[in-house]
């Protein structure tokens, strides 16, 4: 809660405690806390004139009226990312699905509901961004028509045919200058490593955030997240299970390269 409204928490020490116990509790040592306060002030309006995008949410693709395909995904992870974005002084546009967590204050929001929505509104903004993180959950398919009007029950069974959505890490990957910066998210349940490579080379990704549905901790919903980042250098770095806020802070300090 504390860490949403962007205060720094240095967590406690561990070790003997003033009542003679063992555990959690002791007050963290002078150095560590020292080596927070300057990374603080390090990273301080460090992306100021920075423009940056980013997608978070699911995206809806409406079957009829009132119903739609989507997804559990709630925005967690993309307003993190948009928060630590905005302190460090860099000028954010969010470009939001259908979700449940609240944008911070201080950025613009584009509000979307399909994926179509969110390609367009990503078109319109890339060209001007510096850099872009896709966290978004788009739906990978659409109905191919959408009713009208609300679908009867009519049959026992039903078949909706559906079609790809366009891809818009990939679209970006295309259209992305040497001088932006393009990172993708892998959300995976199995061979986890070789899928995340495959779409930093398939969406000419800069860096891909790999989470694991089998870590636990990790995914939609929760506060927490763990993730590997893999770069298009071969480089990767592994973190461990942390708050979202600050997963969100190792992925904007690993692609702004702050070691
Ligand atoms: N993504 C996107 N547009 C889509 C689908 C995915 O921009 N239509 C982006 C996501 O925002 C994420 C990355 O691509 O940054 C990977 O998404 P993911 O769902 O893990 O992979 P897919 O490419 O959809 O492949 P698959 O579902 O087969 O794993």
């Amino acid at each position: 809660m504390l860490e949403s409204f962007s205060h720094l928490i240095a967590p406690v020490g561990k070790g003997e405690l003033a009542s003679g116990l063992h555990g959690h509790g002791r007050m963290a040592e002078p150095e560590d806390l020292l080596q927070r306060i300057n990374e603080f002030f390090l990273t301080a309006q460090s992306l100021s004139g920075k423009k940056v995008l980013i997608t978070a949410g699911p995206t809806y693709e409406a079957i009829d009226p009132v119903r739609f395909i989507g997804n559990f995904s709630t925005g967690k992870m993309g307003t993190a990312l948009a928060t630590v974005f905005r302190d460090r002084g860099a000028k954010v546009t969010l470009v939001a699905g259908p979700m449940s967590a609240e944008p911070p204050s201080g950025i613009e929001v584009i509000n979307v509901v399909s994926a179509q929505e969110m390609y367009d509104a990503c078109m319109q903004h890339f060209s001007d961004c510096d850099i872009a993180v896709l966290a978004a959950a788009v739906a990978d398919y659409r109905p191919d028509t959408t009713a009208t009007q609300k679908i009867k029950k009519q049959h026992n069974e039903m078949n909706i045919q559906l079609t790809q959505t366009t891809d818009i890490l990939k679209s970006l990957g295309e259209l992305k200058r040497d001088n932006q910066i393009l990172v993708g998210f892998a959300l995976e349940t199995t061979d986890e490593e070789s899928n995340a490579k495959q779409k930093l080379i398939s969406k000419k990704a800069d860096f891909i955030v790999l989470n694991s549905l089998r870590d636990e901790g990790a995914g939609f919903g929760g506060n927490t997240n763990k993730i590997t980042i893999f770069g298009k250098d071969r480089s990767s770095k592994a973190f461990e299970r942390k708050s979202k806020a600050a997963v969100a802070a190792d992925i904007v300090n690993t692609i702004t390269a702050i070691p």
